[in-house]
């Protein structure tokens, strides 16, 4: 299963996501997990190379040869964390997801940035949004999650704001991070089976 999470904004929440996702993934402990950095930055790359997440498989694939090679021949669980700029690689990787997760921010001009990242993703994949560093209680993310409700895009998980999670690769992977992100692969797959 390829899992691909992707916004064309910066700065959302992409590669925490996908570390995240595929430590939940790990967590499982029933199928192989991969980690595909897409992203030429390669911050999840850097992320392992500081912090490995036990039972994740990192596959290093900043270009569309090398993201379309590594989403074609693997079993398993695939968590892809895609770039913000660069759309070919992105569109590469929508081309072979089976769900994509959209990570974004409550409020402000977030909508516009979403919607686009849903145009690009082929009509039936499965896509949720996953509202990432969440301020839990305020209107701002009251109203955002109405929003996407009443647009019919499926709200697959909000993660709290936390410094643990901020700390990103300098850190451990947080508890209640880990556990939010499994409620989201939860989510993902009752909606790709
Ligand atoms: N739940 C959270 N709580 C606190 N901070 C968070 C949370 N999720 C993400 N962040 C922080 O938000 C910032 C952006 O996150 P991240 O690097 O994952 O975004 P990105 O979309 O991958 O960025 P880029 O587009 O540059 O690749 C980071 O500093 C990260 O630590
Ligand atoms: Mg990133």
């Amino acid at each position: 299963m390829n899992i691909v999470v992707g916004n064309v904004k910066g700065g959302v929440g992409k590669t925490t996501s996908s570390v995240y996702l595929a430590a939940a993934a790990a967590a499982r402990g029933r199928e192989a997990v991969f980690l595909v950095d897409s992203d030429p930055q390669g911050s999840a790359a850097e992320w392992f190379e500081q912090n490995p997440v036990e039972g994740v498989e990192l596959i290093e694939a900043p270009s569309e040869r090398t993201v379309v090679r590594a989403l074609s021949n693997s079993d398993g669980i695939v968590v892809v964390d895609t770039p913000p700029g660069d759309e070919r690689i992105v569109r590469a990787a929508l081309r072979r997801a089976d769900a994509v997760i959209i990570p974004t921010r409550a409020g402000g001009v977030e909508p516009s940035r979403v919607l686009a990242t849903l145009e690009m993703t082929p009509a039936d994949i499965a896509c949720g949004i996953v509202v990432c560093a969440a301020r839990l209680g305020t209107n701002d993310l009251e109203a955002t999650v109405e929003d996407w409700s009443n647009a019919k895009v499926p709200v697959w998980g909000v993660i709290p704001e936390r410094v643990a999670i901020a700390s990103g690769p300098a850190g451990r992977i947080y508890r209640e991070g880990l556990e939010a992100y499994q409620e989201v692969l939860r989510k993902v797959m009752r909606a790709v089976r």
